[in-house]
């Protein structure tokens, strides 16, 4: 079946070699433990926590136990400054907070400050942590159907006729392998939700022992940080969510219907390019408009899905299609002054040459050859991060009905929402195949009066989240302040800022929130033009 991207709500940090640490040579247990891992100063521990928090005291004979994976960026401080750890969540749903703090820890440490512990945590079911999310016994099984990422890409719902119902159907296959490959190892996936993931956050600051929890949490992030803070509203000690979700969007599996200032960033994209100039931006000719830019796309888009082109590379083997230069233009938009724009030129510019070439994009999709084996599951790392992201975000939505007609008049909706509505509306495709929920799940509302107020960030031109979704989620938290960043991308992971660093530190430091309607600009610098010279 076709396959889908889930970059547009998460955060794309370096990948980590699945090799670089043994997560099977230190054991789980309810007390931190920590050990030398990756590069020095980092440690990590494995701590166990009920699969079931309803179960209180019968753990043993429950459900049983799942053991998160954590790792630390350590403080440097003596023990009278020290002031506990911070948690990150880096996104997806499905992304991992361990390879996050391995390659951001140490820059975030420099935001933070030596005070604190600098924490990434594989959610349950995510990353090392176990049991993973996996609707599948091997991995030869998985490659039959979904290929490895960075191929995963949402399959353009324009592409033909019937895409509606090719990918609801597909989708619903997924879901059935789901709960087969669920009944076999021991009935999990219902508890993998962002509830739980929330108590595991008071679980884990326990762990270090505190009772407030310490938060950062971007994108999906955010999700997590509102549900801890309306489960846990007197353990809320600093929590930062930024790139907000709206959380009525969310648990109606409806986020095609969020992405107000998607198409912004696209105009961002025309009208750089054509002001840049064919030297620093080859997809124009020099003479066209904006206008003319985006005619231009449409027409390679035509080309494409008429002729795809097929290639051969090292280490690949496939087809760019019109579904995968739709999905390399959608994730420029996330994260364009890291490159992505200068990229998404050079790419688009190859491809309508003469010679079609096609590789620099393809090189952003493409799927390493998969080498057939018939093993079961790794322990560690089983799964892909698409079936973690439809276990989590779907189990925690309210469920939707498989109905074609609703969702191709879902769809419809989605394409007049933002031009990209092809790709998005899939979220909730997805959602129509996967039937396996708890009935207790919280699905809000979300609000509360927390101990602390929480701080918001949201970008002016956020493609995904926008930031109507931290101005609409701060109304549901008194005291709570959105911190506008003046950029482009998703999250304030986007570029550069000292403004917004200095805002973070004051708070996670002192409490203390930006006046309210303050705005922040990227650093200046050559690192931070969308059309840097080529
Ligand atoms: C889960 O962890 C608790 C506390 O460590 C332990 O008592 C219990 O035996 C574990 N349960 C299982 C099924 O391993
Ligand atoms: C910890 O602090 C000491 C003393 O300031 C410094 O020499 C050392 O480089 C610091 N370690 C890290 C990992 O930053
Ligand atoms: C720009 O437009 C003019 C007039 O149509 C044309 O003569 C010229 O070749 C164009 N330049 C480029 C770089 O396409
Ligand atoms: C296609 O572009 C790549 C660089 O992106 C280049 O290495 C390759 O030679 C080009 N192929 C053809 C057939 O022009
Ligand atoms: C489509 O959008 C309209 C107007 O916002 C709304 O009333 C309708 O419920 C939507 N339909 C679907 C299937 O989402
Ligand atoms: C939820 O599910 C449990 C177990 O299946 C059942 O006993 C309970 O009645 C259900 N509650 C609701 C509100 O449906
Ligand atoms: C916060 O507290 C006020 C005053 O008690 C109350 O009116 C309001 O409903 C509370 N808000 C939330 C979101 O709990
Ligand atoms: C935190 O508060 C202390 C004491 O008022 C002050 O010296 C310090 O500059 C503040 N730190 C930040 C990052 O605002």
């Amino acid at each position: 079946m076709s396959s889908l991207l889930l970059r547009s709500f998460l955060l794309v940090s370096a990948v980590v070699a699945a090799d670089a640490f043994d997560w099977d040579s230190i054991s789980s247990a309810d007390a931190l433990s920590w050990t030398a891992c990756y590069d020095a100063p980092l440690e990590c521990a494995r701590l166990s926590v009920p699969l079931d928090y309803t179960t209180g005291a019968s753990r043993a004979e429950s459900v049983g136990n799942a053991s998160l994976a954590l790792v630390r960026f350590p403080a440097n401080v003596s023990a009278n400054e020290y002031r506990g750890p911070i948690l990150f969540n880096p996104g997806g749903p499905g992304e991992s907070g361990v390879s996050a703090i391995v390659s951001l820890g140490a820059s975030f440490a420099g935001i933070f400050g030596a005070q604190f512990d600098i924490v990434g945590f594989d959610p349950r079911g995510v990353g090392y942590s176990t049991p993973g999310i996996s609707f599948f016994a091997t991995a030869a099984e998985r490659a039959a159907l979904i290929p490895n990422p960075p191929a995963i890409v949402y399959p353009s719902l324009n592409a033909t006729p019937n895409a509606v119902g090719e990918g609801l159907a597909g989708y619903q296959l997924l879901g059935l392998l789901a709960e087969q490959n669920d009944a076999a190892t021991g009935g999990v996936l219902r508890y993998m939700t962002t509830d739980n993931a929330a108590r595991d956050m008071l679980s884990i600051a326990r762990a270090f022992g505190f009772e407030k929890v310490q938060y950062w949490g971007v994108s999906y992030g955010s999700m997590l940080g509102q549900t801890f803070a309306t489960l846990f509203p007197e353990n809320v000690g600093r929590v930062i969510i930024d790139g907000v979700f709206d959380a009525d969007t969310y648990y109606n599996s409806d986020q095609a219907s969020a992405v107000v200032d998607l198409d912004k960033a696209v105009q961002a994209f025309f009208d750089g390019c054509a002001s840049a100039g064919p030297a620093a931006c080859p997809f124009t000719d020099g003479n066209s408009t904006s206008a003319d830019l985006s005619d231009k796309f449409a027409q390679l888009g035509a080309s494409i899905m008429k002729a795809p082109i097929p290639l051969l590379t090292t280490g690949s083997r496939g087809i760019f299609t019109y579904s995968a230069l739709r999905n390399t233009f959608l994730d420029a938009l996330f994260a364009p002054y890291q490159g992505g724009f200068s990229f998404l030129a050079q790419g688009l510019a190859a491809l309508a040459s003469p010679a079609r070439n096609a590789s620099l994009l393809y090189g952003e999709v493409q799927a390493p050859i998969f080498e057939c084996t018939n093993e079961a599951e790794e322990v560690f790392g089983a799964g892909s991060n698409l079936e973690a992201y439809i276990a989590i975000a779907c189990g925690d939505a309210f469920p939707v009905e498989p109905d074609l007609d609703a969702l191709e008049a879902y769809y419809r909706n989605a394409t007049q929402v933002s031009s990209f509505g092809d790709l998005l509306a899939n979220v909730r495709l997805v959602c129509a195949g996967y039937n396996i929920r708890r009935n207790d799940t919280f699905r809000g509302p979300i609000g509360a009066n927390t101990s602390t107020p929480i701080l918001l960030v949201g970008n002016t031109i956020d493609p995904a989240t926008p930031l109507a979704g931290a101005q609409k989620t701060s109304t549901r938290f008194p005291g709570s302040v959105v911190l506008t960043f003046d950029a482009i991308g998703h999250t304030s992971l986007t570029a550069p800022s000292a403004c917004v660093a200095e805002h973070l530190r004051a708070y996670m430091l002192n409490g203390t929130l930006p006046k309210e309607g303050t705005v922040c600009q990227i650093d200046e610098g050559v690192d931070t033009e969308l059309f840097p010279a080529l």
